[in-house]
């Protein structure tokens, strides 16, 4: 039985542009190699650290709103090392940026399939974007030579962080490698972000858009999923042709699809850059944003009655990623369950949300 994975080597130019834009070559560059499966093991010093049950440091996700100076300056430093990068190097900004582009425009076939490979709109929507920021949070620790960092995540969730970050605001952040000109500039701080998106979330009060906000959380994460499906999205499975929005679970739909919208500037072709596929993970709060994607995955796993899809489909689709030595390796979207494994965890902020009853 076929294993759905990209096939490297049939990368094409990506498919699914918006109209009116010019189409550009994203694909990675190609490894002299058959690249190795890469699966999380604890490290030697975790396992030595549980045998002596010592206190061991731990690699912690920090929310945005509670993010200091030192931590914004050292982010910023990060991201200005990954883009000194040669753009042809697999770590650099541009290149990581291009992932996207790649696994989202559809620039792949699956292996042994005509069909494309694409990670939107289906269950492998979680696991891919986990896997994705892992890799990149390592090539920028490994940058900045320091093991332990992490990357922030956006904790728009909560009224402390309802707004863009300010060391990633283009108005306020002394850092131009966090923000992005590409973005809608009514939507910069301190406007309050609108997780449910749309035309009519324009003319909203701040009050009015907080409570639409916790109602938005509550449904994607209790209301609407207590059924895996409904929360993952659709099953994706070898062979199978990419769907569009109607495979999307709860989460990806809103807050995701609509917080990369609110970002992009609506005067933009395909409300770049966030709010365009290609573009989207040209702007460094993508990856911030991502992070509180990835901590909702945790969140929600944490009620009790959810867990992960246990499906072979799902367990042992394949991604491939260059690693923070410039390796391309393969990983199982089933590898990407266990946070214990991959060795990071989400700072505790509280979610009020949580306790919402609409
Ligand atoms: Cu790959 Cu935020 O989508």
């Amino acid at each position: 039985r076929h294993v759905l994975a990209p096939d490297i080597s049939s990368c094409h130019l990506p498919l699914g542009f918006p109209r009116g834009e010019r189409p550009y070559d994203c694909c990675a560059p190609a490894p002299g190699y058959e690249p190795r499966l890469f699966r999380p093991t604890p490290s030697v010093e975790v396992a030595e650290a549980v045998q002596n049950s010592t206190v061991r440091r731990e690699k912690v996700r920090p929310a945005t709103s509670s993010a200091d100076a030192s931590y914004a300056a050292k982010l910023a430093r990060a991201y200005r090392l990954m883009k000194a990068l040669p753009p042809d190097d697999p770590r650099s900004f541009m290149q990581q940026a291009n992932i996207h582009c790649a696994y989202c425009n559809t620039v792949y076939n699956q292996a042994n399939s005509s069909q494309v490979f694409q990670v939107h709109h289906s269950w492998l929507f979680f696991p891919f974007h986990r896997w994705y920021l892992y890799f990149h949070e390592r090539i920028l620790a490994r940058l900045l030579g320091d093991e332990y960092f992490a990357l922030p995540f956006w904790n728009y969730d909560h009224p402390d962080g309802a707004s863009i970050p300010w060391f990633f605001s283009s108005r306020t952040s002394p850092f131009p490698e966090l923000s992005d000109a590409s973005r809608e500039p009514a939507h910069d701080m301190p406007a309050t972000v609108a997780l449910d998106h749309n035309v009519d979330t324009e003319s909203r009060s701040h009050i009015v858009q907080m409570r639409e906000n916790a109602n938005t959380m509550y449904r994607a994460l209790l209301r609407d999923a207590s059924a895996p499906e409904r929360f993952f999205g659709w099953p994706y499975r070898h062979d199978d042709p990419p769907m569009e929005h109607y495979g999307c679970g709860t989460v990806e739909l809103k807050p995701h699809n609509t917080v990369h919208d609110w970002v992009g500037n609506r005067s933009a072709v395909g409300l770049k850059d966030m709010g365009t596929f290609h573009l989207a993970a040209h702007d460094p709060l993508f990856y911030a944003h991502h992070a509180q994607i990835d901590r909702l995955w945790e969140l929600w796993k944490a009620i009790p009655g959810h867990r992960d899809i246990d499906d072979d489909d799902y367990v042992n689709a394949e991604f491939l990623f260059y690693n923070e030595y410039g390796e391309m390796v393969r990983v199982k979207a089933g590898d990407a369950s266990d946070l214990n494994l991959l060795g990071y965890r989400y700072e505790g902020v509280d979610t009020p949300w949580m306790h919402y009853v609409p």
